[in-house]
C-alpha cells in the first residue's frame, strides 16, 4: 500500500505524523517512510545521519537501472533509532525536486513498486502541496491520500479553497486534523468531507518523532503515538478489505470513517473557536 501524507497550507505535522504512522504501523506489514518533500527533508538533521543513503542516491539508482527492482527503496533506507525504516529527503529543495523528477517520471516510481510488494507499506512525506508540486504524481499513484491540517481559520479557509482541487488527485482523500480548534464534526460538516482522524497537540510525543528527548516515552506510550495507531489501524484495514461489487475499496474507506455525512449536508459557517474541540 502506498499511502501519501500532505497539506495544504501551513506546517501542520506531515512529517511528525508520517514517522509516527511508520512507527506505529500494523505489526503484519513493514513500513517504509519516504521524504519526498519537494521543499527538503528534515528527518536528516533531526535524527543526525548521514546524507546518504536517501532519496538522492535511490534516484541515480532508479536512473541507472529503471525502477523495476522493488527492493530498490528499502536499498537506499537508514534506520532511525526506534528502528523505523526511511529514504531521507536531502535537506536542499534543488536536489529534492531534481531526485524528485527522476522519480515521478516514468509509468512506476519505485515508491508504487514497493508498496505493490506484498507485506510492504510505503508512506510518502509529500509535504505541503499545491497543483505544480513535483510530489503530485506520487500522490496521483498512492492508495489513499492523508491531508493534514490544524483546526483553525486560517488553515480551514485555505483548505475550503482548495479542497475540490486536491480531492481529484486522489482515489481516498482523507482528512486528519491535528492539535485543538474547532470540533471534529464542525469541520467534517463545513468542508464536507468525512474526518478520518484527529491527533492531539503532543508537544514532547512530537519531540521524540523529531528526534529529541529520551526514549522513555517512545510513540507506543505517547498520546500522539496512540492517535496514530488508530489511524495506521484504519487505513490497514480498510486497505486491505475486499473491494465492494460496485466501485472500490476507496468509497469504503470514507464510508467508514468517524464524521458527517459527506452528501446532503449544507454548507454552515464553522462556529466560535473552542479549545480541545469542546462545544462552547
Ligand atoms: N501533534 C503535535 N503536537 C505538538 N507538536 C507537533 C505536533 N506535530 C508536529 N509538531 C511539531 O511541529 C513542528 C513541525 O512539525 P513537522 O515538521 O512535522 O511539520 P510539517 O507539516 O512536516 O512541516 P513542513 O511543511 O515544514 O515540512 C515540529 O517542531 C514538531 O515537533
Ligand atoms: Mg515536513
Amino acid at each position: 500500500m502506498l499511502i501519501a501524507v500532505c497539506s495544504l497550507k501551513g506546517s501542520p505535522g506531515v512529517t511528525t505524523l508520517a514517522t509516527a504512522l511508520g512507527a506505529r504501523w500494523p505489526a503484519q506489514e513493514n513500513p517504509i517512510v519516504v521524504e519526498v518533500d519537494p521543499a527538503g527533508g528534515d528527518l536528516m538533521a533531526r535524527f543526525r545521519l548521514p546524507d546518504t543513503p536517501g532519496l538522492v542516491s535511490l534516484a541515480a539508482a532508479a536512473r541507472g537501472r529503471g525502477s523495476a527492482d522493488p527492493d530498490l527503496l528499502a536499498q537506499h533506507s537508514q534506520l532511525l533509532s526506534g528502528g523505523l525504516r526511511v529514504v531521507l529527503g536531502p535537506v536542499g529543495a534543488e536536489q529534492a525536486r531534481a531526485a524528485l523528477a527522476v522519480l515521478a517520471s516514468g509509468p512506476s516510481s519505485p515508491l508504487r513498486r514497493a508498496a505493490d510488494h506484498p507485506g510492504t507499506t510505503v508512506i510518502a512525506d509529500c509535504g505541503r502541496v499545491d497543483p505544480d508540486s513535483p510530489a503530485l504524481a506520487i500522490i496521483r499513484s498512492a492508495d489513499a491520500m492523508l491531508l493534514i491540517a490544524r483546526p483553525h481559520d486560517d488553515e480551514l479557509a485555505h483548505i475550503a479553497l482548495k479542497l475540490l482541487t486536491a480531492q481529484q488527485w486522489s482515489r481516498r482523500p482523507c482528512f486528519v486534523l491535528v492539535g485543538d480548534g474547532y470540533p471534529t464534526a464542525e469541520v467534517s460538516q463545513a468542508l464536507r468531507i468525512p474526518v478520518m482522524g484527529r491527533v492531539p497537540r503532543d508537544t514532547k510525543g512530537a519531540a521524540v518523532l523529531c528526534g529529541l528527548g529520551t526514549g522513555r516515552r517512545g510513540p507506543d506510550k505517547s498520546a500522539l503515538g496512540r492517535a496514530a495507531a488508530k489511524i495506521a489501524l484504519n487505513i490497514y484495514a480498510h486497505g486491505h478489505a475486499p473491494a465492494t461489487p460496485n466501485g472500490s475499496r476507496a468509497q469504503h474507506l470514507r464510508l467508514a470513517v468517524p464524521g458527517e455525512p459527506v452528501s446532503g449536508v449544507a454548507l454552515q459557517p464553522l462556529g466560535p473557536q473552542t479549545r480541545n474541540g469542546a462545544t462552547p
